[in-house]
């Protein structure tokens, strides 16, 4: 009976490889397009971690951490990127959920300007081209007035620092970031140079994104998966 049982039960999370194959739920009436991608981490404190971006300012932003990237830090208190005690947590990198499947944080504007309606949304990225045979989820944390319509600025450790480098203060990293500025490092074995705490995140580009650089997605909203809400606390319905 209990391995007929455990039988049922994994044959709802496991697809015809054998592998983890979570339910994927779309959002009715939710957004949906094509759009392009670039990477960033820049250290800063992210914007959906202020609860007045929010759409629902009573709910839980997203987590913030003190200048360690572990400990959670008040959510009133300013980013390090504006001179304050507040940085992006080390844990919001991305993951693999399977071998065709990855989850992670991303930092997205669907107007080309700061964007801050669909903060704590998830969209399915589904690649075009050379990774069209996988998709990401991703939770949107983040925002940024210079970033296009559809544009999603994946949070990838070491693809580049951007306008802020806000990875100075936190490990002392070089003054354009470690690689270019934009761009960030052009190898896994560069992903070295990167504090350990970042490490598996920065290869994850040369690991699950096969060093495609930039894939253009379609996507779709969708229902945010636990296991990022678990990481980032934020959950809006
Ligand atoms: C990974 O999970 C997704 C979502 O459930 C599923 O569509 C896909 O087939 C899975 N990949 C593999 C290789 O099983
Ligand atoms: C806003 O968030 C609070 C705290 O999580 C929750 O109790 C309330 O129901 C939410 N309001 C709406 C309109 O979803
Ligand atoms: C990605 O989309 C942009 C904007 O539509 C387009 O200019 C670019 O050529 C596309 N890139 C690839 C590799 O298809």
């Amino acid at each position: 009976m209990e391995t007929a049982l455990a039988l049922i039960l994994l044959a709802c999370v496991a697809s015809s490889t054998g592998e983890y194959s979570p339910d994927i739920i779309p959002v009715p009436g939710g957004l949906s397009g094509t759009g392009i991608t670039t990477g960033y981490w820049d250290c800063c404190k992210p914007s959906c971690s202020w609860r007045g971006n929010l759409r629902n300012t009573s709910a839980d932003p997203v987590t913030s951490c003190a200048i360690d990237g572990d400990t959670v830090i008040d959510p009133e208190a300013m980013s390090n990127c504006g001179g304050g005690p507040s940085y992006m947590c080390t844990n919001q990198q991305p993951f693999v959920v399977n071998s065709t499947l990855a989850y992670g944080f991303t930092a997205a504007s669907f107007t080309g300007k700061a964007d801050y309606k669909l903060c704590c949304g998830c969209v399915l990225l589904s690649f075009i081209g050379a990774l069209s045979h996988k998709k990401m989820l991703v939770q949107i944390t983040n925002t940024g007035a210079d970033l296009v319509v559809n544009q999603f600025d994946l949070a990838f450790p070491g693809a580049g620092v951007g306008i802020n480098n806000g990875c100075i203060s936190q490990w002392n990293a070089p003054p354009d970031g470690w690689g270019k500025r934009y761009g960030g490092v052009d190898t896994e074995a560069e992903c070295d140079q990167l504090p350990w705490q970042l490490q598996d995140g920065c290869r994850f580009r040369f690991e699950f994104m096969e060093s495609v650089p930039v894939p253009n997605v379609t996507f779709v909203q969708v229902e945010c998966p636990k296991e990022l809400v678990d990481i980032s606390h934020c959950n809006l319905k």
